[in-house]
């Protein structure tokens, strides 16, 4: 069943200054995509190619110029026009990059699950207890009594992008956007966030557009894999074949990165 798709967004991005005019830039071009319920999807490039755009477009953090959206087969720009409503915000989460900066030192573990599912309205005073604890049970941050205490500084890397996904479930998302969300973290721990994101597609059917420059995680992680190259799409198909059989250049180009161990290595 599908979940959301695109149909032919464009944005750019005007140059501001009278006097240095630098060139407009053309983030996304006619960019057309779905994601499936279920389904992992991964939109993958080069740093600057467009794909946290899209990222904050489909949150509608940010409004395209031009191109459709729905969600459930729901148009949805048209629908609603200007920001996104509450139900929107509750279909679709989104998980950043920098698991530092998302949650706030002064708060509790607690009090960033509870705020959710405050404004949603998703729990009495007496059930917060108990929802806070399913939620980190959820994305394994155990023991939960102690972890729903804990504060942020207290959390690693990964135990904090936990909370921030345990904050993302808790408004019963179908879609979830996750931008980039290991590339700050140890290599030691990525695979345990990649585990947990394909344990929560399972247990939660949750649908899932991985953003990534990462091809070796999106390969990992995804069923089918979206190549973006300077704001258009180039290539998209299974994983593996597209990962096996690249039929554009640049897709080639971005597995040779990663296949080439001479790019690994520091200069001497
Ligand atoms: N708010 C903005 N104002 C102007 N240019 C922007 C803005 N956000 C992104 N860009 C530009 O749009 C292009 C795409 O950026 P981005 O979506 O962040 O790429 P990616 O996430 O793939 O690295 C880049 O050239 C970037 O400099
Ligand atoms: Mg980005």
């Amino acid at each position: 069943m599908e979940l959301l798709r695109l149909c032919n967004i464009t944005k750019t991005y005007r140059s501001s200054g009278i006097l240095r005019r630098r060139p407009d830039v053309h983030a996304l071009r006619d960019v057309s995509l779905h994601v499936n319920r279920s389904e992992i999807v991964g939109l993958v490039g080069a740093s600057g190619c467009g794909k946290s755009t899209l990222g904050r477009i489909i949150l509608r953090l940010e409004r395209a110029d031009g191109g459709k959206l729905w969600l459930n087969e729901r148009e949805m720009f048209h629908a609603e026009p200007r920001r996104a409503s509450f139900a929107y915000r509750s279909l679709v989460q989104m998980i950043f990059q920098d698991p530092f900066a998302s949650l706030n030192p002064a708060h509790s573990v607690a009090y960033h699950l509870e705020r959710p599912l405050l404004r949603h309205g998703l729990a009495t005073q007496g059930e917060f207890k108990k929802r806070v604890h399913d939620l980190l049970h959820m994305v394994g941050l155990t023991p939960v009594e102690r972890m729903a205490q804990a504060y942020p500084y207290v959390l690693s890397g990964g135990q904090r992008q936990r909370v921030a996904i345990a904050r993302a479930l808790a408004v019963n998302p179908r879609l979830i956007v996750a931008d980039e969300p290991t590339s700050m973290l140890d290599v030691s721990i990525r695979m345990d966030i990649l585990n947990l994101l394909a344990r929560l597609r399972r247990e939660q059917e949750l649908g899932l557009l991985l953003i990534t420059h990462d091809l070796a995680s999106a390969r990992y992680l995804t069923d089918r894999l979206i190549v973006l190259n300077q704001g258009v799409i180039v290539e998209s198909g299974p994983t593996e074949s597209v990962i096996n059989g690249p039929k554009d250049p640049y897709t080639a180009l971005l597995l040779d990165a990663i296949r080439n161990p001479r790019l690994e290595r520091r200069p001497s």
